[in-house]
């Protein structure tokens, strides 16, 4: 039998084999441990993605890949812990391209999952917008690099029937990237391939014909039992004294879908109405401010000058400024042109339409906004006071936070009503 000690755990003392992995001693414990690529049976331990950081004897170190000895005082959960966890996230979140309301594993996705549990609305870290290779050649997987996040699972796990990886690290540094070797993974059988998929911790291994095989509304991370407690917005100032508060809303470049969510919050519409008031917005169609607001809602990013106009406005005339919807976090839908020259994306847009007669002409004027060069997230032009991600947002997350905002109630959300897709 093994040798048996006592280590402290958030204060708490708890007895563990030497030898043993921390992460397993702190899960079994059942306290929260996030982690994307550990597991059990791999020893050594990968160690790639480092969300499981923990702090030894007041050290931040990655729990799986400590081995348990006696006088261990470790720490779990404090205030820096949770920030550098968050952190990591928003990283992996930054680095690749991560859209999920377009993306297979959405619901399935750990790194999503991660994502909702740790509170991130959105990344401090500006996103790179990276053009790397969508994989069709492999017989029945697609490989999507943008989403991969190098934490080798695969390459340790997926093997056909005689033990030949097909999977595998190539270049270094930055340059990392998973290979696959086509002619193995054409050996594998359906259960193999389908098991890469699951065990790929984001929507990077993907089987033809299977990846949306569960629908949406019944994946993992669809369950609506979890209850978070997010990051709050600053209070309101009341500019407008103790009467009615004032709100604005506009549209840049998004697709109405997030107005659509704030009018779903259906007969609560009725109470909201008799708490604020709505100025400048495409629901009341005023087009100019005529008095100051306490709340400034955003959808969409900047696509174009008249977008970055817009946005300055709202947040000269705005006590509040609120990011509402994927595109005014990030970017979203429209920022997929991010990765593609603004002059290729014209080139395209407009070589089909032309008429022949004229040749290609792509339209402009000095009454047209002008193009930016890419898609920029509402927080790279103007400072944004808060975030509700969704693609749309749940209507009941947008008016749970007016509800905070305008009659000081409590704010938790739930996570059906926490979604990035
Ligand atoms: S669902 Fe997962 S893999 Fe897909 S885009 Fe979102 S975070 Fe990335
Ligand atoms: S493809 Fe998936 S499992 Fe493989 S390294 Fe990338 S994220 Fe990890
Ligand atoms: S789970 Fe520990 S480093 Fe990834």
């Amino acid at each position: 039998m093994s040798e048996q000690t006592r280590i402290r755990i958030n204060g708490q003392e708890y007895e563990a084999a030497v030898g043993s992995n921390l992460a397993d001693v702190i899960k079994a414990q059942n306290i929260f441990l996030p982690s994307l690529c550990y597991y059990p049976h791999i020893d050594p331990p990968l160690g790639t993605c480092r969300v499981c950081t923990v702090k030894i004897n007041g050290r931040p170190i990655a729990a799986c890949t400590v081995k348990v000895s006696p006088g261990m005082e470790v720490e779990t959960d404090t205030p820096d812990l949770a920030d550098t966890r968050r952190g990591m996230v928003e990283m992996l979140f930054a680095e690749g391209n991560h859209f999920c309301p377009s993306c297979e594993k959405s619901g399935d996705c750990d790194l999503q999952g991660l994502g909702y549990r740790l509170g991130v609305t959105v990344s401090r870290f500006p996103h790179l917008f990276v053009d790397r290779i969508t994989d069709y050649r492999p017989q029945r997987m697609v490989i999507e690099h943008n989403r991969c996040i190098r934490c080798r699972r695969c390459v340790e796990e997926v093997c056909t029937d005689d033990g030949k990886r097909v999977f595998s690290f190539v270049n270094r540094g930055n340059e990392t990237e998973v290979a696959i070797d086509y002619e193995q993974e054409a050996r594998l059988s359906e259960e193999q391939a389908l098991r890469a998929m699951h065990i790929c911790p984001t929507g990077a291994i993907l089987v033809r014909g299977d990846s949306m095989a569960r629908p949406r509304g019944e994946r993992k991370y669809d369950e609506p039992a979890e209850s978070f407690s997010l990051p709050v917005p600053p209070r309101l100032t009341h500019a407008n004294g103790k009467g009615k508060k004032v709100i604005a809303t506009t549209s840049l470049a998004g697709c109405f879908g997030c107005h659509m969510s704030l009018l779903d919050i259906d007969t609560d519409l009725l109470d909201l109405i008799e708490l604020v008031e709505f100025n400048r917005s495409p629901l009341t169609d005023i087009k100019t401010f005529s008095k100051r607001c306490d709340i400034g809602i955003i959808e969409g990013g900047c696509s174009n000058s008249d977008n970055v106009e817009v946005l300055q406005a709202f947040r000269e005339n705005c006590d509040i400024l609120i990011a509402v919807g994927e595109c005014a976090i990030w970017g979203g839908l429209p920022a997929m042109r991010n990765m593609i020259p603004l002059k290729e994306c014209l080139l395209e847009a407009y070589s089909r339409t032309t008429d022949k007669a004229k040749g290609l002409v792509i339209p402009s004027h000095e009454e047209l906004p002008e193009l930016l060069d890419r898609v920029y997230a509402c927080n790279e032009i103007v400072k944004v006071d808060y975030y509700i991600p969704g693609c749309p947002p749940d209507a009941s997350h947008i008016w749970k936070i007016l509800r905070y905002l305008v009659m000081e109630e409590p704010y938790t959300v739930t996570q059906a009503e926490f979604k990035y897709d």
